[in-house]
Formats: C-alpha cells, sequence, structure tokens
C-alpha cells in the first residue's frame, strides 16, 4: 500500500493514476464545489486550466485575491512563491499547489543568505523586493512589489529615500530608468524573458511591421528599448483589448495570449521567438508543471499542500501588507 506523504516527498505531487477514466473538468468543478475551494489561476498557466479557474490575473491580483478569499481552501494554479504569498495572506487556510517543483528561475536567482551579506553594504536602504522571491527573501524585504505597481511604489518614496531593488535586473533597471531614481540593484534574471531574440523580433517585425511588440519588463534592454509598450501580463493584456491595431508580437510567457486570444478573437498575436528556434523557451516549465491530472488529484487528496514556518510567515507578511495597502491607497 502506498504512502501518499512518501509519494509527494520523491516527486512534489500526487502520482496516483485514476484506475478509471476521468473526465478530469467535470471532476475538479465538482470537488472544488464540495470543498469550497477557489481555483486561483496565473496567465502563464495552459489554456485549459485558466478555463477551470475561477479567477485568472497577474501576480497583484492574485495576492489581492487570496487576501480577500472566502473559500476555505486556496488552490494555486501558478508557481511555488505565489501559492507561498498566499499561504503568508491566510496561515490558517489550507494552500495546494498541485507539483510542488513548480519553482521560479527568478526567485532562484536570489538566494537567502547571499542577499543578506549583499544588504549589508546598504544598512540605510529601503529594501523592495519582487513577488518573485521565497518567504526569506520577502522576510528581509521592506517592501514587496509585482510588475503592476513597481514604478508607483518607487514613486511613492521620498526622493531622497536609498532604495536596494530585488532580484530582478531587467525590471529593476527598467523602474530606475522610468522613475529617474538611483538604485542598488541585485542582479538577477527569468530564464524565459532573458532568452527573448531581438534578432528574430526584428525579423518578425519586418514580416509584420503593422504588428506592436508588447513586452514585459522582466525581459532584457535591448528587448525593451525596441517594444511599443511595457507592462505587467495584466496591463499588457488591458492594452492589446483597449488598442486599436490589429497584430501583436508578445515578448512574455506563451500563455498569456490564450486570454488575448479570447478576448480579441479577430486580432493577430504572435509569441515572440526565443533564441533557441529548436526549443520551446518562451514557454515557462515550471507554470506547465500544472496539468489538469494533478490538479484533480490535488483536489481529491488535498495535497501537496504548503506548509510554512510560523515565525517566517509573520516576518514576510509585513512587506506584502505594505504592498497590498500602498495599492489600495493608489487605486491598483
Ligand atoms: P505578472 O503577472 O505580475 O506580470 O508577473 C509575471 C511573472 O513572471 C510571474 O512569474
Ligand atoms: Fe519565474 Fe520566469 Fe516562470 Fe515567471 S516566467 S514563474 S519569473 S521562471
Amino acid at each position: 500500500m502506498y504512502n501518499i506523504n512518501d509519494i509527494i516527498r520523491e516527486y512534489g505531487y500526487v502520482k496516483i493514476t485514476a484506475l478509471q477514466k476521468v473526465n478530469y473538468k467535470e471532476e475538479i468543478l465538482r470537488l472544488k464545489k464540495e470543498k469550497n475551494v477557489v481555483i486561483l489561476g496565473h496567465y502563464y498557466i495552459d489554456g485549459e486550466l485558466q478555463d477551470i479557474s475561477d479567477f485568472v490575473g497577474d501576480s497583484l491580483a492574485l495576492a489581492q485575491k487570496a487576501a480577500s478569499t472566502q473559500a476555505d481552501i486556496i488552490l494555486f494554479l501558478g508557481v511555488h512563491f505565489m501559492a507561498e504569498t498566499a499561504k503568508i495572506l491566510n496561515p490558517s487556510k489550507k494552500v495546494l499547489l498541485p507539483d510542488l517543483n513548480a519553482g521560479c528561475s527568478l526567485a532562484d536567482s536570489c538566494p537567502a543568505t547571499g542577499f543578506s551579506e549583499f544588504l549589508q553594504n546598504y544598512p540605510d536602504h529601503i529594501v523592495i523586493s519582487y513577488i518573485n522571491t521565497t518567504a526569506d527573501i520577502k522576510a528581509l524585504t521592506d517592501i514587496i512589489c509585482t510588475s503592476s505597481n513597481a514604478v508607483q511604489i518607487v514613486q511613492s518614496l521620498p526622493i531622497d529615500q536609498k532604495i536596494v531593488f530585488a532580484p530582478d535586473k531587467n525590471l529593476g533597471n527598467y523602474i530606475s530608468s522610468v522613475t529617474g531614481r538611483d538604485m542598488e540593484i541585485w542582479d538577477g534574471a527569468c530564464h524565459v524573458h532573458q532568452q527573448f531574440s531581438l534578432e528574430r523580433i526584428l525579423e518578425l517585425k519586418n514580416e509584420h511591421p503593422d504588428a506592436l511588440i508588447l513586452a514585459h519588463p522582466e525581459c532584457n534592454k535591448p528587448v525593451l528599448l525596441l517594444a511599443d509598450y511595457i507592462g505587467s501580463t495584466s496591463a499588457l493584456l488591458k492594452f492589446s483589448q483597449t488598442n486599436e491595431a490589429q497584430k501583436y508580437i508578445i515578448a512574455t510567457e506563451s500563455g498569456i495570449l490564450h486570454q488575448m486570444r479570447l478576448s480579441n478573437p479577430n486580432k493577430y498575436f504572435i509569441p515572440a521567438p526565443p533564441e533557441d528556434s529548436t526549443c520551446a523557451c518562451n514557454d515557462c516549465n515550471f507554470m506547465k508543471l500544472n496539468t489538469m491530472e494533478k490538479v484533480y488529484n490535488t483536489l481529491v487528496h488535498e495535497l501537496p499542500e504548503v506548509i510554512l514556518d510560523e515565525q517566517l510567515s509573520k516576518k514576510a507578511y509585513h512587506p506584502i501588507k505594505r504592498m497590498l495597502e500602498i495599492s489600495e491607497q493608489l487605486g491598483l
């Protein structure tokens, strides 16, 4: 007889195949209602998973939803730092993540020991960290931000306030260029956004001169310089809904194209190509670990669950709370 906790320790997810054929969509919808579960999905997960989510959004909107939910259980379809943030905001609730291996290269690019040593060089700086960080980094941070509110959060600080920004160097440099603030920036990056090919985007633009280039600020500088519009996933989606152009080249993870196509059925969306034409590297391999089968198993067994040390959770709560308060004041 198997022990389910041993399976999760070994694989990171519930690896049990149903003996009979399961209609995953039907069963997921039934189970989530029966167990009062809210499914929160990020724009980067597969389209079929976005379709069974109660709410699909960017990192800020998902944190806001997690903070206000009345559900008994939060099932997060995204990556670990997102589910962890939901747990920090709801310590008494069960927070489930279908695959514990769903990490984030950007969060991994900022280990806690290295970061606390880095901070010793900047004792009089305020620390702003992107939400794509572990709870350990959040506990070392004064204010969390996302790509939806980072510029406004930096602008809300006194002009002479010294700032450390972590972990994304591309987002940090972008914020610095928009706000004119000099910041000490940690040298981290996301492997998906880092590898869009400037050359191949230019080739696409030559083929489709009427297409607008929309880019996420996690992209590297040359891509951002080329972009017609830069914003968080929700900002890119909104731009594609309200702008009159009929064609767009999208430089961010390809999952966002699902919502863009759903809400703009007559517009044409082209995923920006990565450096290596043989891979689907504009797919985040971590986000794509979420599958219908794993979601079903997670709902049946209420596992894997995100568990956090209580003291760490309390420390990581304050900078997230501060972000939510500032965002509310700014109407974000
Ligand atoms: P946003 O959805 O906040 O734009 O974040 C993008 C991202 O990289 C999430 O991992
Ligand atoms: Fe992390 Fe990049 Fe994947 Fe977003 S796309 S979850 S930043 S690895």
